[in-house]
């Protein structure tokens, strides 16, 4: 009996040796340790030996191969199943070190939310979006928008210089110059983006902070345009009947300029701390196109005017969602960032 015993065990060596899938070691299992395996009728026939130490000791050493027998399948097991998993991934080029899509999925920034929002109401409306260059040359920033050299209007905006002679652009305002460069009137654009000042950094400032510039020229445009596509804008974005208001502002590359402001959304223009109690919020800085501006983009003023507008995008976000230090926009703080999912 030990001798058919440890044959049996010998072939199973051999057998198991050469399965290479999980199919192939369930097969042997079967062959090994199934209901119709020659170690089951071993057991079976165990009752017919008469000697009750040597009946114990087949006994014992038939349990004791078949526990190996399936110590070595249960071990043959994990191995082909690593190895088909490995070659599957191998075949097929999946790459495993790829984040998954669960729970832990990122969400989009803030910013990027009410950009796209705004995209999508001004495209709307025949707006193109256009880019522009971070890193700007003087000319583009200031001088295009009839900012000359020295004149104090520059001053205002604190202006990071560059070793190369270049600026920071200090605002998405070189959008107007240079589209008008490349683009023929009619003409509406919107320009988003980042723009750079040096300012000492506290809630309500940033040096880095974003924009949306937007322009548009054709014929006989007046305030009246201007007025209607903000109030558009404004109602669609922050999704209420809004009422603007102008009081004049002053920017060299707009005659008249003109100060936007929108009925306090915390009080509805009773007035409250957040408006000051004066029941207005100032949101963004607008006007009808200087002629000068449209002499340097290579328009004639004489035939096409426009309006140009400088929305705080960042600002903009912080009313919308009620943030309350600007800081936190940049902070990378995952507890932040998840909340505008
Ligand atoms: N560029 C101006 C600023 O950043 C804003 C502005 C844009 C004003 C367009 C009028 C028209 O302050």
């Amino acid at each position: 009996m030990k001798t058919i015993l440890q044959n049996f065990y010998n072939t199973f060596l051999i057998d198991i040796e050469k399965c290479s899938t999980p199919e192939q070691v369930r097969d042997i299992e079967v062959k090994y340790l199934g209901k119709k395996s020659e170690i089951h009728s071993m057991l079976k026939n165990i009752g017919s030996i008469e000697n009750v130490k040597e009946k114990k000791d087949v006994g014992k050493a038939i349990n004791s191969t078949k526990n190996d027998i399936q110590r070595i399948i249960n071990e043959r097991k994990e191995l082909v199943e690593r190895k088909s998993i490995e070659r599957r991934i191998l075949e097929n080029h999946i790459d495993w070190s790829m984040p998954v899509f669960s729970s832990s999925e990122g969400s989009l920034h803030p910013i990027t939310i009410v950009r796209r929002e705004i995209e999508s109401i001004f495209t709307g409306m025949g707006f193109t979006i256009v880019d522009g260059p971070e890193m700007e040359t003087e000319y583009y920033n200031f001088e295009a928008l009839n900012i000359p050299e020295f004149h104090p209007a520059r001053d205002m905006q604190d202006t990071f210089h560059l070793v190369n002679s270049m600026i920071m652009r200090t605002h998405t305002s070189n959008c107007q110059a240079r589209s008008m460069e490349y683009m023929k009137p009619p003409l509406r654009i919107i320009s988003p983006g980042k723009c750079f000042r040096y300012e000492a950094v506290d809630a309500s400032h940033e040096t880095a902070f974003y924009q949306i510039e937007g322009l548009l020229i054709d014929e006989k445009i007046t305030i009246a345009n201007l007025i209607a596509v903000m109030k558009l804008f404004l109602s669609e974005i922050f999704k209420s009947d809004i009422k603007v208001r102008l009081r004049p502002g002053y920017f060299p590359f707009v005659e008249p300029g003109f100060e936007l402001d929108i009925n306090c959304l915390i009080c509805g223009g009773i007035g409250c701390k957040t408006c000051k109690n004066s029941g207005w919020l100032e949101l963004l800085p607008c006007g009808m196109v200087h002629p000068n501006v449209l002499r340097y983009g290579k328009i004639d003023p004489e035939k096409y005017n426009g309006f140009a507008f400088g929305l705080g995008l960042t600002r903009l976000v912080m009313m919308k969602f009620g943030i309350p230090d600007i800081r936190l926009l940049n902070s990378g703080d995952i507890r932040f960032l998840k909340q505008f999912k």
